[in-house]
C-alpha cells in the first residue's frame, strides 16, 4: 500500500510498533514507519471505538494520536522515531478510566 522513495537509508534505528520490531531510517516519522509496516490504525475513536488513522499528515487534524513509550496523545505524523522507541495504537475511549491518583 505504502512504499518509501528512499533507496538506501544512511542510518537506521529499530522501533517496536504494536509488538512488531521494525528497522527504519533514522528521523522518519512515526506515522510513515507505521504505514510502511502496514499498521495504519493510530487510535480508537473515543466515542465509537472504531479504528482511526492519520488524515492530514501535517499536524492539524489530530487523527494520528498514538502512545509512544507509554506516553499517550503523541502525534504520529510529527513525532520522529528514535532507537528503541515503543509505539502502540492508542486505546483511549469514552469508557477508559484515567488514573487520577497520578495527578
Ligand atoms: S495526521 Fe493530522 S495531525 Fe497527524
Amino acid at each position: 500500500m505504502f512504499m518509501s522513495l528512499r533507496r538506501t537509508p544512511e542510518n537506521t534505528v529499530t522501533v517496536t510498533v504494536n509488538g512488531q520490531q521494525i528497522t527504519a531510517p533514522e528521523g522518519q516519522t512515526v506515522w510513515v514507519t507505521m504505514a510502511l509496516a502496514g499498521q495504519i490504525t493510530t487510535r480508537k475513536s473515543a466515542l465509537s471505538a472504531e479504528d482511526r488513522s492519520a488524515y492530514c499528515a501535517m499536524g492539524v487534524c489530530f487523527e494520528c494520536l498514538v502512545q509512544v513509550d507509554g506516553l499517550p496523545n503523541q502525534q504520529a505524523c510529527l513525532r520522529r522515531i528514535s532507537d528503541g522507541m515503543i509505539i502502540e495504537t492508542q486505546q483511549i475511549t469514552e469508557t477508559t478510566e484515567a488514573p487520577l491518583d497520578d495527578f
